[in-house]
């Protein structure tokens, strides 16, 4: 199979056009199937997907090593496609809580070491803080990432959830390749300052969520009952009124789905990939099902009569509810 690709950045590598989001096999989801998990990681290298994402605190490790045992298990040629994509910085407690950020110089080198070793690899494709760590100047975050690139052990800086001031400071100190960020139709709200700014930069865009965790992938049912420890318990568009009016933007999206034969998230996925080749969508596929309707978006033409349809059934900010709940929102895009 012949997969599209695209460049992360201008100093980026270049990368298939659809990454592949690990975290849902580990974590915030709900449980997960670890052969399944395997199995698509498997099968999205073997489509032809180079991109998995993953961060170190995804269950603690968990991720990693489940990254790690899928390379080890996959015939070389794949194995040498992957590029890995590593957040680092989130401290967790052994009981799965959260406790802050830390980007300082010294505990970048300390998360990478581990990563390495989880991963069973010899350098991280890309590297990258997951929030703002306020206490640490971004300069010096992205300046120890900067040293593990000249040591070998990382190849690209990349940066996750930051606002416009905090790129440009980032690119300033070093070559960035891009920004791994949420975007979907549901979550535009890069698209008025960070944007602009990525792309006067040459700094790409990684966009996760692009399916709004499930909620607009056409198969989130308004009965479906979630585990406590799934984010979307706990998160504000997944909630009563909103589930049910932000639901009824799906059916909207549905019918365009419909009339051209393909399904609602093949649809969210083909907008994200529509506006601009300097976006790849992450797609948090981890069952081979869901990956094989992911991969499908590839091939959906969106014409300017789609797009303005897809527009009047879900225009920019149409979604009830914030993105995260409120002490999450206070670390992102800053
Ligand atoms: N930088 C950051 O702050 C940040 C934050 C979150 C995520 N990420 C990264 O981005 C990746 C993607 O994020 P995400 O998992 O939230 O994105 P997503 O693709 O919007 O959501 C994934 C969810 O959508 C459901 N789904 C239904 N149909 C699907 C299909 N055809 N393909 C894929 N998923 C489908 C899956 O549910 P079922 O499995 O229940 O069917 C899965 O739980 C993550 O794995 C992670 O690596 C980064």
């Amino acid at each position: 199979m012949t997969m599209n690709t695209r460049s992360l950045g201008k100093t980026g590598p270049r990368v298939s056009a659809l990454g592949l989001g690990c975290m849902g096999m580990s974590a915030l989801y709900g449980d997960a199937d670890r052969a399944e998990s395997i199995a698509t990681i498997h099968a999205a290298l073997e489509a032809g997907v180079t991109l998995l994402d993953t961060g170190d605190f995804y269950a603690m490790g968990h991720n990693e090593m489940l990254i790690g045992e899928a390379l080890r298990a996959a015939p070389a040629a794949r194995r040498e496609q992957a590029l890995i994509s590593v957040k680092f910085g989130a401290l967790r407690g052994p009981d799965g809580s959260w406790s802050g950020y830390d980007g300082r110089p010294a505990a970048v080198k300390n998360f990478a070491a581990y990563s390495l070793q989880r991963l069973g690899v010899d350098h991280i494709d890309v590297y990258r803080i997951a929030r703002l760590d306020e206490n640490v100047p971004i300069e010096e975050t992205v300046g120890a990432i900067a040293e593990l690139v000249e040591q070998g052990y990382v190849r690209h800086i990349g940066l996750s959830e930051v606002g416009a001031q905090t790129v440009r400071r980032a690119a300033a100190t070093a070559p960035v390749s891009d920004l791994q960020i949420e975007y979907s139709l549901i979550s535009r709200g890069i698209e008025d300052e960070i944007l602009p700014a990525t792309r006067e930069l040459g700094i790409g865009i990684t966009a996760y969520g692009v399916l709004s965790r499930g909620l607009i992938s056409g198969h989130f049912t308004r009965d479906r009952q979630l585990a406590a420890n799934d984010f979307r318990a706990h998160s504000p568009r997944f909630q009563g009124e909103n589930l049910r009016h932000n639901l009824d933007l799906v059916d909207a999206l549905r019918k365009i789905a419909e009339q051209k034969g393909v399904s609602v998230a093949q649809i969210a996925i083909a907008w994200v990939l529509s506006r601009g080749e300097d976006i790849v969508p992450l797609v948090g596929a981890r069952r081979r099902d869901r990956l094989t309707e992911a991969l499908g978006a590839l091939d959906v033409d969106l014409d300017e009569a789609d797009l303005a349809a897809i527009e009047r059934a879900v225009p920019a900010g149409a979604a009830a509810g914030e993105r995260y709940p409120a002490a999450q929102m206070a670390h992102v895009e800053r």
